[in-house]
């Protein structure tokens, strides 16, 4: 059976396509190479066997994303990764985030609704929710005003395509995650951040390797146990597998709605320092970092209660913060995303 996913050559994407082959998916990957390799797709045909069919081109382009479904016939779902994703970047040039991660989610399910394209399952995020004023997040937690454009596109996006559903023959599931990281554990494919990173984990291991001299950690003053805020990380290949198992509710019609939500996370908050000794221990390493000043527009702390999504998917997140560095450590000193990686040190 195939399955378009989008962005299939970035972060997420990478590794969800690496489980839908591993269920026996057919992957078909569209990126624009705006923010990944080519090489990504390799690096998924080394570890399935199968190197996914790779399409470059952006679905801003309303024709050219006509055209790979007027050429790839029988595409059964389609999982939705591509999208601009940087908080700070959104900031400074809100449009481009705008255009691009709306115009693209537009374009895709105009063609798949003239394609009879049935399933979508789209990335969100938790940061839908905002500073929740309960803790931990259901999916019924109401959703606050985003802290940034992007979070507002993810908003806006779930907004596109829950109207949509209502008319067009298709349904949908978005997953909102909380903190992916964590790599796959052959090193093969990871978090390639270009430029300098903005999250957490990638900045602590590039901080390890050397290619940053310290780490930032962004104010210690929070209303917190230790100070610094406090998040939900998953590994990312539980995060994949939650797509593969979404994916097979959608097609074997289990969904109880035509629009479905969950939140994807551990339901187990980490706080920054919590995040950086499990590093060092994991690594054996002592981390070069620094408190300096809070981070403008973070969020104290959030995590998931994952218990609809355990229950309903029957999936759960396996893997603890010690496999969330360990891979991320092995995947940074493996060095295969050199290509993309700027150093300040
Ligand atoms: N942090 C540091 N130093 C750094 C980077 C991060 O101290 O160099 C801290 C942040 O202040 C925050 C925590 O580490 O307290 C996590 O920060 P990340 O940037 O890794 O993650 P966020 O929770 O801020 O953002 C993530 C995604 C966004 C998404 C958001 C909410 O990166 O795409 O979750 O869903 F919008």
């Amino acid at each position: 059976m195939k399955i378009l996913v989008t962005g299939g050559t970035g972060f997420i994407g990478s590794h969800t396509a690496v489980e839908l082959q591993q269920q026996g998916f057919e992957v078909l990957i569209v990126d624009d190479l705006s923010n990944s390799t080519a090489e990504v797709a390799d690096r998924i045909g080394m570890i399935t066997g199968t190197k996914p069919p790779l399409h470059v081109f952006d679905l801003c382009d309303a024709g050219k994303t006509e055209d790979l479904f007027i050429r790839e016939e029988g595409i059964a779902a389609v999982i939705h990764f591509a999208a601009h994703k940087s908080v700070g970047e959104s900031v400074q040039q809100p449009l481009k985030y705008y255009r691009n991660n709306l115009l693209s989610t537009v374009n895709l399910l105009e063609s798949m609704a003239r394609h009879g394209v049935k399933h979508l399952i789209f990335s969100s995020s938790c940061t839908v929710y905002g500073q929740p004023d309960e803790l931990p997040v259901t999916e019924h937690t109401p959703l606050k005003r985003a802290e940034s454009p992007y979070g507002n596109t993810k908003k806006i996006m779930e907004d596109i395509i829950s109207d949509t559903v209502k008319t067009a023959d298709v349904a949908a599931i978005s997953l909102r995650y909380f903190n992916p990281t964590g790599a796959h554990e052959s090193a093969l494919i990871g978090e390639a951040p270009s430029g300098i990173p903005d999250n957490l984990v990638p900045y602590i291991t590039q901080t390890a390797i050397g290619a940053r001299s310290f780490l930032r950690v962004f104010g210690d003053d929070y209303d917190t146990p230790d100070g610094t805020p406090i998040r939900d990380y998953i590994h990312v290949v539980d995060l994949a597998k939650a797509h593969v198992v979404a994916l097979k509710r959608m097609l074997d019609g289990k969904c109880k709605d035509r629009y479905e939500v969950f939140n994807l996370g551990t339901g187990r908050g980490y706080s920054v320092m919590e995040v950086i000794k499990a590093f060092e221990r994991v690594s054996g390493m002592n981390l070069n970092y620094q408190v300096v000043a809070r981070r403008p527009g973070d969020i104290v702390k959030i995590w998931a209660d994952p218990s609809y999504a355990n229950r309903e998917l029957g999936w759960k997140a396996e893997k603890g913060l010690d496999d969330m560095m360990g891979s991320a450590w092995n995947w940074e000193q493996a060095g295969l995303h050199l290509s993309t990686l700027s150093t300040d040190a």
